[in-house]
């Protein structure tokens, strides 16, 4: 889970129960430090996701000291060595991953929080990438996991793992911040979006309702036509701006304006990313109405 939220408290809790625990995306010399960090509790394996649209070199090689690296969000192609999975949204995308290398494809469905790839529901999607995949490649699922029986139902299915970020997003380990967190227990409902696409544009993402997406999803679920316009055109360039600028652009975001980037509110962001950043969360919000330690969550997953 990225924008700050799984670092290595929730990846090391994670791996040291059973899992695998996975730190997200953050500048190189930060996921250096989360990785090793992590060592330094746990000796299980330990994951890293990479945003392909945001990985650049320093980001592979940092990523080369993990067990496992995670790829989501573009063209599968291998770019380090070591166990990669890539997290996949469509039969077309789990087939090009395999057949590029990838040691195991994700399949996410529509009902994941946060960003979006999957266009039907999981257990679907589940069943026609194995219809294409060689017998016996691993596929593990994503989306609207957040119990024992859910993980069942993924292995009943066919899958080899289960996925698991909604209900790791309400654990103690995770840095969202304490309100965001708050509010997620009482939400039971989720949109799916573009709204929050600043530096990150034509990707669709499931948040809970905030100020932002009261004001600006009346009458486009995507979000305003232009603002969506414009992030499409600024994509390449926001993305590349240096951190101090994307950090004060950030902290200037207000849900009047409807030029909003991905990050969410966690431990160090500004209050006001509250209303006017996205507060994702899958399906499974509606299910979720407490916040426990990482470790005994994971005990608990297990059927
Ligand atoms: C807050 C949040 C942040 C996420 N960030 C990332 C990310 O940075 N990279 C990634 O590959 N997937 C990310 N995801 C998607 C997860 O990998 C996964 O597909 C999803 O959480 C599974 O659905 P669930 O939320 O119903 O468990 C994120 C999900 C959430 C909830």
């Amino acid at each position: 889970m990225g924008g700050g939220i799984a670092g290595h408290e929730l990846a090391a809790a994670v791996s040291e129960a059973g899992g695998l625990g996975t730190i997200a995306i953050q500048p190189p010399e930060a996921l250096a430090a989360e990785i090793k960090a992590a060592r330094r509790v746990t000796g299980r394996p330990i994951a890293v996701n990479l945003l392909l649209p945001f990985a650049r070199r320093g980001h592979w090689e940092a990523a080369a000291r993990a067990d496992v690296v995670v790829t989501f969000w573009g063209a599968p192609k291998r770019r380090a060595p070591g166990s990669w999975v890539h997290q996949c949204g469509s039969v077309k995308e789990a087939v090009a991953a395999q057949r590029a290398g990838a040691d195991a494809v994700i399949a996410q469905g529509v009902e994941a929080g946060g960003h979006v790839r999957g266009t039907v529901p999981a257990l679907e999607l589940l069943e026609h990438v194995r219809r294409e995949l060689p017998d016996g490649y691993p596929v593990l699922l994503a989306g609207g996991i957040a119990t024992r029986e859910d993980v069942a139902d993924a292995l009943e299915a066919g899958a080899t793992a289960a996925v698991v970020g909604t209900r790791f997003l309400l654990s103690d380990e995770s840095r969202a911040h304490p309100e965001y967190k708050r509010r997620l227990m009482e939400a039971d409902e989720t949109l799916l979006t573009e709204l929050f696409g600043a530096g990150w544009p034509r990707a669709p993402h499931r948040v809970v309702a905030n100020d932002a997406t009261r004001r600006w999803l009346r009458r486009d679920p995507r979000g305003p036509a232009a603002a969506r316009a414009l992030n499409t055109a600024m994509g390449p360039l926001a993305a590349r701006l240096p951190a101090s600028i994307q950090g004060r652009m950030v902290a200037s975001q207000h849900p009047g304006r409807p030029i909003l980037s991905p990050q969410p509110p966690s431990d160090t962001t500004p209050e006001g990313l509250l209303e006017s950043g996205p507060l994702y969360a899958g399906e499974t919000v509606a299910r979720i109405a407490d916040v426990r330690g990482a470790a005994d969550l994971t005990r608990d997953l297990a059927p």
